[in-house]
């Protein structure tokens, strides 16, 4: 049993441009389906979470920049720029370390996560704070980068981006051994519900599967213009991964849903924190917030009798936890250290 070779080479023949390719590669992909047993008792249907908060920098954004990165390396580009709510640059940064090329990324002033800011910093990124948020700093980058075309853009408007992407369905329907009846994942700028519905609708024509899952993409209510059908121009959420006003990939977002049967939902502040603690204390999986929004609308979707019992439905959870400990800490008490004592341990856990 040979370990991962990594997405490309695992994928290569259904990766455009990627049969020649000698792959800038940190072994991404081959994440976990897992069981989420608890889901599946609040819904009754059989819930797996994707688990992409174990890819290398602990999102899927490794898959995208796997290809990414690699296609740039092949047109001979030496720079890469993104703008990010940060995991696309702690990813871009790695993966232009590994290919020795320079990487800045564009990242909203006091909107990234802490970890995520941190590792941007260990991986070399240079960082440029921008005074606005996600969607003015993906135009900026777009300004730039075709200004300056020797400077690749990374962003999921890279369509090398979204062929990294959607090899999370191809990798769902091989351990399933079919498609899920209910794809639901979080939509920011609507690169991934895009990739992930092409790889599924690529599976489904060449045969390997017989069905196509029905999409859910969940927003976050502050967040949320394909719920509301329009861009927001202030957008606002706790789940800053997600805090996009106009998706870049709206028409393939759009599509996803509508040719699925699908939905896009908006879930609150409180219920993306009640799914980020439930997913947490109840499966054992430490998520970011913006990845516990999918599990958010999943539940509500139940509520309100979308989802028949007893399907087989795939929740990607796309960031890790580690990623943001301030929201993880969030409102804990300060906690007073006790005596070097046993006595004193048996008395906090009531046991004296
Ligand atoms: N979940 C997490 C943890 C994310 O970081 C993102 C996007 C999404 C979900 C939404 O994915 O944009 O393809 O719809 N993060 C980008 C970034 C915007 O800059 O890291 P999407």
């Amino acid at each position: 049993h040979s370990r991962w070779p990594g997405l490309i080479a695992a994928y290569r023949d259904r990766i455009a441009g990627a049969a020649e390719w000698e792959p800038v590669t940190l072994y991404e992909g081959g994440t976990p389906l897992v069981p989420a047993p608890h889901l599946s008792e609040l819904t009754g249907c059989d819930v797996y979470l994707k688990v992409e908060g174990l890819n290398p920098t602990g999102s899927f954004k490794d898959r995208g920049m796997t290809v990414a990165i690699t296609d740039a390396k092949y047109q001979g580009q030496q720079a890469v720029l993104c703008a990010s709510t940060g995991n696309t640059s702690a990813s871009a940064a790695a993966y232009a370390t590994r290919a020795g090329m320079t990487c800045a990324v564009l990242i909203p002033q006091g909107k990234i996560a802490m970890g995520k800011l941190a590792q941007a910093v260990m991986l070399g990124a240079k960082i440029i704070q921008v005074d606005g948020n996600f969607d003015d700093c993906l135009e900026l980058a777009r300004k730039v980068t075709s200004d300056f075309p020797s400077i690749g853009l990374v962003n999921s408007v890279n369509p090398a981006r979204i062929e990294g992407q959607k090899t999370a369905s191809f990798e769902i329907c091989d351990v399933l051994g079919r498609a899920p009846d209910v794809h639901a994942l979080p939509v920011g700028n609507a690169g991934n519900i895009t990739a992930y519905w092409r790889g599924y609708r690529e599976y489904y024509a060449d045969g390997i599967t017989t069905q196509l899952p029905r999409m859910l993409g969940v927003q976050a209510a502050g967040a949320a213009p394909l719920v509301n059908g329009a861009p927001v121009s202030n957008p606002e959420t706790i789940a800053t991964a997600i805090r996009i006003g106009a998706p870049a990939s709206w028409n393939g977002a759009m599509a996803a849903k509508e040719e699925s049967g699908g939905a896009f939902r908006a879930a609150t502040d409180d219920e993306i924190l009640a799914a980020y603690r439930l997913v947490a204390a109840h499966e054992g999986v430490f998520v970011e917030p913006a990845s516990a929004a999918s599990v958010a609308g999943l539940l509500a979707a139940h509520k309100e009798g979308w989802l028949d019992s007893g399907l087989t439905v795939v929740c990607t959870v796309t960031g890790n936890g580690l990623k943001d400990p301030d929201t993880a800490l969030l409102g804990m008490p300060q906690v007073q250290a006790i005596a070097v004592d046993p006595v004193a341990v048996a008395h906090e856990l009531e046991l004296a």
